[in-house]
């Protein structure tokens, strides 16, 4: 609910794509209002009723390229793509709306642009909506910085398809921990091993990438003494539970000043 008790109202942004899908799918679910649902100009589902895609239950809201005027909207959601991402951070400056993005490839200048827009409206950017790992990421910042002799390597798998390595997911571990110690990860991370590579020096971040099958995501941080281990493993089993994740980060965010956000504070203490 809103500050006047009414409920929030959200635009998505990329809503024919996979994970706009699934964000319409989860709001069913919560007590937040989808009030459009955008897709791409020339989009062959321009006009087309929702129900016609996902189901009777998602009310008589019809995909749209353009956000009418009339649409009240607190937080605008983007799942689209990098070549997308500048017209769903102009329509939320436009609507002084909180904006949520999931969108990932986005170049430094657009990185830029996000930042500067959160003078004026709240943002929260992230490349996974996943409430476990923001936690295991909380986890792992502590745990680096109560044991900063400890060595620490970070363990994923991925679906064959997969096209980069490592995940984004696994170097937002990475900062965590480097984060714990005072490092910059990029003076301590080390991307695989092979052949003669000589002791572990102490201080870095091994990163290791495992593809195969349909594994949605996997992540595992390990810390490692002479005689004890700790492992944080994360498994996400669907992409419902980003869908789950940017809603709340939306619903949390319609309420916040102008700023720049994360996963962190939407989990709260
Ligand atoms: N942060 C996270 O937790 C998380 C999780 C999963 C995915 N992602 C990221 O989210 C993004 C979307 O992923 P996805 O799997 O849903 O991809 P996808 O299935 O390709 O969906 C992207 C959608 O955006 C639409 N689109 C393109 N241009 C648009 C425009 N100008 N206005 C509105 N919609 C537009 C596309 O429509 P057309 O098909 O008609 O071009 C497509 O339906 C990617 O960057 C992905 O890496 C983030």
């Amino acid at each position: 609910m809103n500050d006047e008790g009414r409920r929030i109202h959200v635009a998505l942004h990329g809503a024919s794509g996979r994970m706009g899908q699934a964000v319409l799918r989860a709001a069913r679910q919560c007590d937040m209002v989808i009030s459009a649902a955008l897709v791409r100009p020339g989009s062959a589902l321009i006009d087309v009723p929702l129900r016609q895609i996902l189901g009777e239950s998602v009310g008589e809201l019809e995909f749209r390229a353009a956000l009418d005027p009339d649409v009240t909207v607190d937080a605008l959601v983007d799942f689209s793509g990098p070549h997308a991402f500048d017209a769903a951070l102009a329509l939320a400056l436009e609507r002084r709306a909180a904006f949520v993005s999931g969108t990932t490839g986005l170049s430094p200048h657009q990185l830029g642009e996000m930042h500067r827009a959160s003078a004026a409206i709240p943002v929260l950017w992230t490349s996974n909506f996943s409430l476990g790992v923001a936690l295991m990421r909380r986890f792992a910042r502590v745990a680096a910085r109560v044991l900063p002799d400890w060595d620490c390597e970070i363990v994923e798998m991925h679906h064959r398809r997969k096209a980069d390595a490592p995940s984004g997911t696994a170097l937002t571990l990475g900062e965590a921990v480097a984060e714990g110690r005072g490092l910059a990860l990029d003076e301590v991370a080390a991307h695989g091993r092979c052949g003669q590579t000589g002791a572990r020096p102490p201080g870095q971040i091994g990163f290791h990438a495992l593809r195969g099958g349909d594994v949605v995501g996997e992540h595992t941080v390990i810390f490692a003494s002479d005689d004890e281990r700790i492992e944080f493993t994360h498994r996400a089993a669907n992409r419902e539970i980003f869908a789950r994740g940017a809603l709340l980060a939306a619903r949390w965010l319609a309420a916040a000043k102008p700023g720049r956000y994360d996963m962190d504070d939407v989990l709260g203490d």
